[in-house]
Order: structure tokens, then C-alpha cells, then sequence
């Protein structure tokens, strides 16, 4: 059997936490891979990062990814990993930006060919769940087995350990 990969776009700093902007100190996506993680102590990790940042300011950073989402762009990611033929099952997980993941998820997934791997997505989002981040990551990735998602209400993201832990047995 292969391995399992938990991959996750997430960022600390300012964000919008129930209507209010706050300073989080660990993102609220990187602290649900975490909790992957601590249930499948075997699992790979990888944080996509973008070369270049988004802003730290949490309107800034709403302004530039609406920008970015319209022009399709693809910021590049720190050190993308070679390959993920070792893997047979990816956790994909990412806040939800303007009712997708943010762009450099997209980047990541299309530097791989996705036939016969099985995706597990989580999201952590304000309000909007998944919004249309299913629907992008299935055109995306063709020819893998997308398995029903985990949405987190981003605030909540600490409630949800117990959630994720049944998710991860489905
Ligand atoms: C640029 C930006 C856009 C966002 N857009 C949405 C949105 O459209 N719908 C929603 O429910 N939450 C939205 N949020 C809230 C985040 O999805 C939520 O706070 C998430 O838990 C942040 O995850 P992170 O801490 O792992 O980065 C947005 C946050 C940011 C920073």
C-alpha cells in the first residue's frame, strides 16, 4: 500500500474570525492537518507556500486573491515536491478564499497526475464551506477518486478534532 500525503495551504497572521479581524498565531487549516496528522502518525506532510506571500493585512489579502483568482494565476510554491507517485491517498485541505481554495492549491495539484489517487478535502471557511472548491479540485484532478469532504467552520476549527477523527475513519 502506498503512502498518505496530508497537503494544506494555510496562513497565519490577520483573518476574519466570526466577523472580526484576528491575529491567529497558527492557521486554522495547518491546525486541522495537524490533527490529521496525529491520527495517521505515517503521514507525509507538505505546507504549499507561495514564493511570494500574500499580504499579511487581512484586506490586502482579500483584495489580491480576488485579483489573482480572476487572472487564473498560479503563484509559484517553495520547494513543490518532486513527485507524488509514493502516494495513494492525499489530504487536500485549505481555507476557503472567495469560494474556492486559494490559487496556489491549484498550482500545486496540476504538477501531478492525479489518475488513481483518492483525495480526502477539508476545508475551514466563515460561513461558505466547500463553495465551489469540489467542483474546481474534480476538474482539476483528473482521474482521481474524490471522497466526501470535511468542512470546518474556521473559528470552531478546535471543536472539530473529534469530527476529523471519525471523517478520517470513512
Ligand atoms: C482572502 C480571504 C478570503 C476569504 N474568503 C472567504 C469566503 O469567501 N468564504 C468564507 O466562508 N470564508 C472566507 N475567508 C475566511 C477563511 O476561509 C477562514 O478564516 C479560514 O479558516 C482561514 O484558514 P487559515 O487560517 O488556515 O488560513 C476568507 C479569508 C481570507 C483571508
Amino acid at each position: 500500500m502506498g503512502k498518505t500525503l496530508i497537503a494544506f495551504f494555510s496562513k497565519a497572521g490577520e483573518n476574519n474570525v466570526n466577523g472580526d479581524i484576528v491575529k491567529l498565531s497558527v492557521g486554522n487549516t495547518e491546525v486541522a492537518a495537524n490533527y490529521i496528522k496525529e491520527f495517521i502518525p505515517d503521514a507525509d506532510m507538505f505546507k504549499i507556500e507561495q514564493v511570494e506571500p500574500l499580504p499579511e493585512s487581512y484586506m490586502d489579502c482579500f483584495a489580491k486573491v480576488k485579483v489573482d483568482q480572476s487572472a487564473k494565476l498560479r503563484p509559484e510554491i517553495r520547494n513543490p515536491l518532486e513527485s507524488i507517485d509514493e502516494y495513494d491517498t492525499i489530504y487536500l485541505g485549505g481555507p476557503n478564499y472567495v469560494e474556492t481554495y486559494p490559487m496556489a492549491v491549484f498550482t500545486f495539484l496540476e504538477k501531478y497526475n492525479w489518475q488513481g489517487k483518492t483525495i480526502k478535502p477539508f476545508i475551514t471557511h466563515e460561513g461558505s464551506s466547500f463553495g465551489r472548491a469540489i467542483e474546481d479540485i474534480t476538474k482539476t484532478c483528473e482521474g482521481a477518486l474524490i471522497k466526501e469532504g470535511l468542512s470546518i467552520h474556521g473559528a470552531d476549527v478546535r471543536g472539530f478534532k473529534i469530527y476529523i477523527k471519525r471523517w478520517i475513519k470513512q
